[in-house]
C-alpha cells in the first residue's frame, strides 16, 4: 500500500504531486506529504489525515520547485501521525525519500547507523533507508545513483522508491522491488508514480519499472536504468489504454456508486470480442496456447485476497461443474506460508483486481518454482501479476478506485464463467444446449444488470430500516454461498457494521443462536437446485423473529410472502446468478454506508491495493 508519486520538468511541481496524491490515495489515506526541491532547498510539508488535510496545511507556504516527490501512506511501522509521515529526510535536509513497501531488517540497519551518529525521529523503517543512503554517499564519496544502489543491496523487503537531493538538483532516482513504479516519460519531463493514473493526463508513454531495477531520470540527459548489480537495461516503452474520465467521479457522489453503474458497461467490456451467442464460440486470447494445459490437468489452485477470493470461490463451481476439473481454493497468505503440495502440471489461477496484492504475488512466485502453470485474470494492464504469470485475460473493468471491490469482482465472475465454459467445451464436458443457453445469457448480462439497477431508489428505502443494525447475517447456498460471503464483506468493510456470510444449511449450526427481532439476514433465495432448502431457511429464520430481505428471481410469489423484503433481480441461468445476485448486495451496503455518514470510497484502516504482507 502507499502511493509515491515524482515529477520533474519545467512545469510546478506541487500541483502535480497534489493531484497525483489524489488520485493514489486509495493505496492508503493515513498522512500525506511531499518534499519540493527549488533551486538549492528541499522544503518537506506533511500531515496527518488526507490529501486534502495536506493542502489545507499548506496553504499560502511556498510551494515553488520544478521537482518534487510525495505521498500517501498507510500506516506499517508507526502510527499515523506526521512525523511518521513520507517523505523523511538525512544529511539535514539534504536527502528525501518516499517509499511504499517495508525494509524488513531496518532494525539492525538503524542500530548500526545510530552507532554512526544518526538521529532518528520517526518509528518507520523508512527513515533507516534515507539514512542509510545518506550514510554511503558521504562516507565513500559517490554519486546519489551509486550510494542508492549501494543501499538497495543491503536491504531485505519490498520497496518503491523516489529520492531526491540537493546535490544533485536536475535528478530524481528511483527503485522498486516487489511493489510497483510506474516512470511517465513526457516532452523533458518526467512523471513517477505507484500507478498510472496520476500519469495518463500528461503523457501515454510509460516505462513500467521491474524488481531490482533503478531510474535515474535526469532533466537534462533522460533516463536510464540499471540493475541493482549494475547492469544497464534498456528502457521498454509501452502505451498506456487508460482514458482520463474513468478515473473522475462523473457527477456520482462516490466512485463505489459510479462503478456499480458502470457494470453494465464493465461486463460487457470483459466479454467484447471474445464471445459471440449468434456464432455459439468463446475464445479467450491471452490464454490460448495454454488451453491443452488448463484442459489436461489433474486440478487447478486458485489463488487470491478479499473479494478477489469470493470470485475463486465462484468458480470453483463452475469450473468443477462445467469442465469437471477438481478446483481449490485458497487465500494466498495462507497458501505461501503453507508448504503445499504443487505438481508440475498443475494449474494455478491467480485472480486480482490490481494485479500487486503482496501474498498473491508470493504465492505466485512459489507456485512457479514448484512447476505450476501460471495464469492470471486480472484488472489492473501492465500489473506484476500479469506479467509474472505465463498466460491470462484482462478482467477490462476500467480502473476501479472506491476501495471496495464491485465491478471488478463481476467482472472476474464473468471471465471466469468464461474460462470454465470454454474449457468445459474443449473437455466435452458441458452439453451442447447447456453452453449455448450460457453464452446467450452471458450476452443478455448487461441489458439485465441496467434493469436490475432500476430498483436503486427502492432498495435505498430498504436500506433506511437497516442503517441502525449492529450485526448482519447473509446466507447462500451453492455458488450463492461465495456471494453471501462478498455481501457480508462489503457491508463490514463500507459501513463498520458487524456481517457474517454463511452457508444458508450451516445457519443451524451456530448463528442461528444469534437471529432475533433485531437480527437482519439478506438470503440469495433465487430460483435454482437448492430454491427450496434456502425457503427453509428462510422459514427458520422467520420462526426465530429475525429480519428477512430475499434476493429472488422475478415472478417468485413464495417468497414474497414470507420474507420482510424482497429485491428480484431478472431470471438467467443458475450459473449467471452470483453476478446480477451481487448487485443488490452491492447497493444495500453503499446506501446503509452513506446513510450512517462513512466515506465509502476510503474506509477506515483499509487500502485498495495491498501491497504488504
Ligand atoms: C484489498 C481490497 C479488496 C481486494 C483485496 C484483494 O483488501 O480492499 O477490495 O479484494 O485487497 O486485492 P486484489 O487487488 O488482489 O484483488
Amino acid at each position: 500500500m502507499c502511493g509515491i508519486v515524482g515529477y520533474i520538468g519545467n512545469k510546478k511541481a506541487y500541483p502535480i504531486l497534489i493531484k497525483g496524491l489524489s488520485r493514489l490515495e486509495y493505496r492508503g489515506y493515513d498522512s500525506a506529504g511531499v518534499a519540493l526541491l527549488n533551486k538549492d532547498k528541499l522544503t518537506i510539508y506533511k500531515k496527518q489525515g488526507k490529501v486534502q488535510d495536506l493542502v489545507n496545511f499548506i496553504g499560502d507556504f511556498t510551494t515553488d520547485g520544478h521537482v518534487g516527490i510525495g505521498h500517501t501512506r498507510w500506516a506499517t511501522h508507526g502510527l499515523p501521525n506526521d512525523i511518521n509521515a513520507h517523505p523523511h529526510s538525512a544529511g539535514k535536509g539534504k536527502i528525501a525519500l518516499v517509499h511504499n513497501g517495508i525494509i524488513e531488517n531496518y532494525a539492525i540497519l538503524k542500530e548500526e547507523l545510530v552507532k554512526r551518529g544518526h538521529k532518528f525521529y520517526s518509528e518507520t523503517d523508512t527513515e533507516v533507508l534515507v539514512h542509510l543512503i545518506e550514510d554511503i554517499k558521504e562516507k565513500s564519496g559517490v554519486s546519489l545513483q551509486e550510494a542508492v544502489r549501494i543501499a538497495l543491496n543491503e536491504v531485505i523487503g519490498a520497496y518503491a522508491i523516489v529520492v531526491t537531493s540537493t546535490e544533485e538538483p536536475d535528478k530524481l532516482i528511483c527503485a522498486k522491488k516487489s511493489s510497483p513504479l510506474v516512470i511517465g516519460l513526457g516532452e523533458d519531463e518526467y512523471y513517477i508514480a505507484s500507478d498510472a493514473t496520476p500519469i495518463v493526463e500528461y503523457t501515454k508513454n510509460v516505462v513500467y519499472l521491474e524488481d531490482e531495477q533503478i531510474a535515474i531520470i535526469d532533466k537534462n540527459h533522460g533516463l536510464k536504468i540499471v540493475s541493482i548489480s549494475n547492469q544497464e537495461v534498456n528502457p521498454y516503452i509501452q502505451e498506456l489504454e487508460m482514458q482520463l474520465e474513468t478515473l473522475e467521479k462523473g457527477g456520482y457522489e462516490y466512485f463505489m456508486l459510479k462503478e456499480i453503474y458502470e457494470q453494465p458497461q464493465a461486463i460487457h467490456d470483459s466479454f467484447r470480442g471474445r464471445l459471440n451467442a449468434k456464432e455459439g464460440w468463446i475464445k479467450l486470447g491471452g490464454i490460448a496456447n495454454y488451453i491443452e494445459q488448463i484442459a489436461n490437468a489433474d486440478r487447478i489452485i486458485i489463488i487470491a485476497c478479499g473479494t478477489s477470493w469470493h470470485a475463486g470461490l465462484v468458480a470453483e463451481y463452475y469450473f468443477e461443474d462445467l469442465a469437471r476439473i477438481p478446483v481449490e481454493v485458497e487465500y494466498a497468505s495462507e497458501f505461501r506460508y503453507r508448504n503445499p503440495i504443487i505438481r508440475k502440471g498443475d494449474v494455478v489461477i491467480a485472480i486480482s483486481q490490481s494485479g500487486e496484492t503482496a501474498d498473491t504475488l508470493a504465492a505466485l512466485k512459489m507456485a512457479k518454482e514448484k512447476g505450476a502453470i501460471l495464469l492470471g485474470i486480472v484488472n489492473v494492464v501492465g500489473s506484476t501479476i500479469s506479467r509474472i504469470t505465463d498466460a491470462g485475460s484482462y478482467t477490462h473493468a476500467g480502473p476501479e478506485i472506491g476501495v471496495a471491490s464491485t465491478k471488478a469482482f463481476t467482472t472476474q465472475v464473468t471471465l471466469l464463467a468464461m474460462m470454465a465454459m470454454m474449457i468445459g467445451k474443449k473437455r466435452g464436458t458441458i452439453k451442447e444446449a447447456k453452453f449455448q443457453r450460457l453464452l446467450d445469457e452471458m450476452e443478455a448480462l448487461p441489458s439485465k444488470i441496467e434493469k436490475l439497477l432500476e430498483s436503486d431508489d427502492y432498495i435505498k428505502e430498504i436500506s433506511k430500516e437497516y442503517k441502525d443494525c449492529t450485526n448482519a447475517l447473509f446466507l447462500g447456498r451453492g455458488s450463492a454461498f461465495p456471494i453471501a460471503l462478498e455481501g457480508a464483506l462489503k457491508l463490514k468493510e463500507i459501513s463498520y457494521i458487524h456481517a457474517e456470510g454463511y452457508p444458508a444449511a450451516e445457519m443451524k449450526h451456530g448463528p442461528i443462536a444469534l437471529i432475533d427481532e433485531n437480527m437482519p439476514v439478506f438470503v440469495i433465495a433465487t430460483k435454482g437446485d437448492n430454491y427450496e432448502k434456502v425457503v427453509s431457511n428462510i422459514q427458520e429464520v422467520k420462526a426465530r423473529k429475525g429480519k428477512v430481505i430475499a434476493i429472488i428471481t422475478k415472478g417468485d410469489t413464495v417468497v414474497k410472502e414470507i420474507a420482510d423484503h424482497t429485491i428480484h433481480i431478472p431470471d438467467t441461468d443458475e450459473v449467471l446468478v452470483p453476478i446480477l445476485a451481487t448487485i443488490p448486495l452491492q447497493l444495500l451496503s453503499y446506501h446503509i454506508a452513506v446513510m450512517r455518514g462513512c466515506n465509502v470510497d476510503q474506509p477506515r484502516n483499509l487500502a485498495k491495493s495491498v501491497t504488504v504482507e
